[in-house]
């Protein structure tokens, strides 16, 4: 069974072909990159809907195969920007109506869940999914996912992103600060904002910024950032994996390719004796690949929508999805 993808929940659309094993035989995407300022909805829809079908034709091209082989449609139906998801769902719902295939709809948050369960060894992990807009730590528990923490204002990549874009960094930043924070060794004050199994980034992006001001090197302002933001994360997983009692953890979204997260993580994880797993890089950023892939189990598992059920849900909760198939 062969299952096509679209993701376009923000700046990313993507297409990805995924077989009945989870093996990637595609996973294309295009991404727009504000000029300046913050993404626009409009301009991002505008820019999915030119792209999404060269995308379609280029992953069929990849995977060696015709539509006809196709045989389940999955789209991301949310949470993300409105405009952005009503264009990929257009394109979704005709190319199922057009190849006379099932459509399902897929929670983005649950996607980043998924995929990872698919192409690594860990079977009931606590997620740590880190990602511009998002920043959650998610789990499995009575028939759902739940989540344990997240931030209570922006994401953790929005604010490395807006950070970035403040001092002169091109977008995305997260990379670009990852790579100064190598040169950086001194830790400056920033604060550390954890309530619970919350988080909240608003207050560091200040306080960066008025160091900044004040004449700090970016490269120490990059390592502390890193070092400050990264031990937040780290310690509400730890608290939400010892809560539920989980002895592994995922990571996902694009923060998620952090070598020094991942090593903050991974050193947490291995002290409590438990065990960390990072998907391949494209498979943690935005990708259509774990569309298709959660659209197959959801199907598998006899989830059937109609076309009235494919509406587009900004506000999608990652709690709101019965999980029938695990
Ligand atoms: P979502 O819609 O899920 O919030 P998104 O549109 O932010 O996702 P992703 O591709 O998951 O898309 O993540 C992009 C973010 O990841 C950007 O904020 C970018 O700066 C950040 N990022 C990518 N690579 C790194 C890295 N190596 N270190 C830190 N941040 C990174
Ligand atoms: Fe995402």
């Amino acid at each position: 069974m062969l299952a096509l993808g679209i993701e376009g929940t923000a700046h990313t659309v993507g297409v990805g072909i995924v077989d009945g094993s989870c093996r990637v035989l595609a996973n294309v995407y295009g991404m727009i990159k504000p000029e300046k300022g913050g993404i626009h909805p409009r301009e991002a829809a505008n820019h999915h809907a030119e792209a999404v079908v060269p995308l379609l034709q280029k992953a069929l091209d990849v995977a060696g195969i015709g539509p006809d082989a196709v045989d389940i449609i999955a789209f991301s139906q949310g949470p993300g920007l409105g405009p952005c998801l009503r264009t990929v769902a257009t394109a979704a719902r005709a190319l199922a109506l057009t190849l006379r295939v099932p459509i399902v709809g897929v929670n983005h948050c649950v996607a980043h869940l998924e995929i990872g369960r698919g192409t690594t060894e860990c079977e009931d992990p606590a997620l740590l999914y880190v990602s511009g807009g998002n920043t959650q730590v998610i789990a499995f528990s009575r028939g759902r996912y739940r989540v344990f923490g997240e931030t209570l204002d922006i994401g953790i990549g929005n604010m490395l992103d807006k950070f970035g874009r403040e001092v002169g960094l091109p977008f995305p930043s997260g990379p670009i600060l990852e790579k100064l924070a190598r040169d950086g060794s001194i830790l400056l004050p920033l604060p550390y904002s954890v309530k619970g199994m919350d988080v909240a980034f608003s207050g560091m992006f200040t306080a960066a910024l008025g160091l900044r001001r004040d004449g700090a090197r970016l490269e120490e302002l990059a390592f502390s950032i890193q070092e400050v933001a990264f031990a937040m994360l780290t310690e509400v997983t730890e608290r939400a994996m010892a809560h539920i009692g989980k002895d592994e953890v995922l990571l996902g979204g694009g923060v998620a390719r952090n070598r020094r997260l991942q090593e903050m993580v991974g050193r947490m994880a291995s002290d409590r004796g438990a065990r960390m797993f990072v998907p391949p890089g494209d498979l943690c950023i935005d990708n259509g690949a774990m569309i298709a892939w959660t659209g197959l189990e959801m199907h598998r598992a006899g989830v059937r929508m109609s076309l009235d059920d494919t509406v587009v849900d900004q506000r999608f909760r990652t709690d709101e999805v019965a999980v029938t198939w695990r």
